[in-house]
């Protein structure tokens, strides 16, 4: 990919597809049975915890936190997303317009024990502003849990790109036989791991997980390495400093 090439990212990108996302996201593989167990996985026990889901979309992750106990918040730039997540979690839980890359987030300093940003930040230009609001809405000793797209990917998907620069590429997503495009910002192992750490976060778990159990039973095509995982997302647990 031309890293001269400008893509802006647009935040409210997924309302175009915001029900057919969903829809198919509900329960297939990559959602379902591979990125929201191993994120609510790293989560563990979360019961009284103040959780802020950031991108939260339709809300899955939050009514699964809500169930186990936790005080969840959810955040989301597309209004298409929000109001699905509303309709799912009904008046009671807190959600809110807004997202990473623009105005501050509409919360408090030290507002939440744990942030969850799910398949979000890949999404961002601008990390360091973005992290350092993550790191500002969490109480110190807090957890921000990522799933983010795998550098390694990057080069699989895209050859001629410069798995070494930070770089911007588009991706076209096909719901009910219409394309979408949609913008990634690319970012090389290190570079990922050194933005954390410069925001001010440890990294306390990185995690390249193999797909749920049951998976190989519900998706009789999926195919793994032979110990078990494929490359998909990588998955940090980091801590505030
Ligand atoms: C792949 S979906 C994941 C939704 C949800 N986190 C989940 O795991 O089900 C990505 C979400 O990130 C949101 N998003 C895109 N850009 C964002 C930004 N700059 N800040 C916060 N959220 C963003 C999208 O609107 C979309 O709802």
């Amino acid at each position: 990919m031309s890293a001269d090439l400008q893509y802006s990212p647009d935040p409210a990108a997924y309302d175009a597809f915001a029900e057919a996302y969903t829809a198919e996201t509900e329960s297939n593989l990559i959602n379902g049975y591979y990125t929201r167990p191993a994120i609510l996985e790293l989560a563990g026990d979360v019961a009284g915890r103040r959780i802020l889901d950031v991108g939260c979309g339709a809300g899955p992750l939050l009514e699964t936190l809500r169930d186990r106990g936790a005080v969840v918040t959810g955040v989301e730039p597309s209004i298409r997303m929000l109001d699905l997540a509303r309709r799912r979690l009904g008046p009671g839980t807190a959600l809110h317009l807004g997202g990473l890359g623009g105005d501050p987030l509409p919360f408090p300093d030290a507002a939440f024990d744990d942030v969850i940003a799910c398949l979000v930040l890949h999404y961002v230009q601008d990390w360091a502003a973005a992290l350092a609001e993550l790191r500002r809405v969490l109480v110190p000793g807090g957890r921000l849990l990522v799933a983010v797209n795998h550098p390694f990917m990057y080069k699989l998907l895209n050859p001629d790109g410069d798995y070494f620069a930070t770089e911007p590429w588009r991706d076209d997503f096909t719901f009910d036989g219409r394309t979408f495009p949609l913008t990634f910002w690319h970012r090389p192992l290190h570079t990922i791991l050194n933005e954390f750490v410069t925001a001010g976060f440890r990294i306390t778990v990185v995690s390249e997980p193999p797909p749920a159990p049951e998976a190989h039973e519900l998706f009789p095509d999926l195919e793994t390495s032979p110990s078990g995982s494929f490359l998909c997302f990588l998955f940090l647990g980091l801590e505030a400093a």
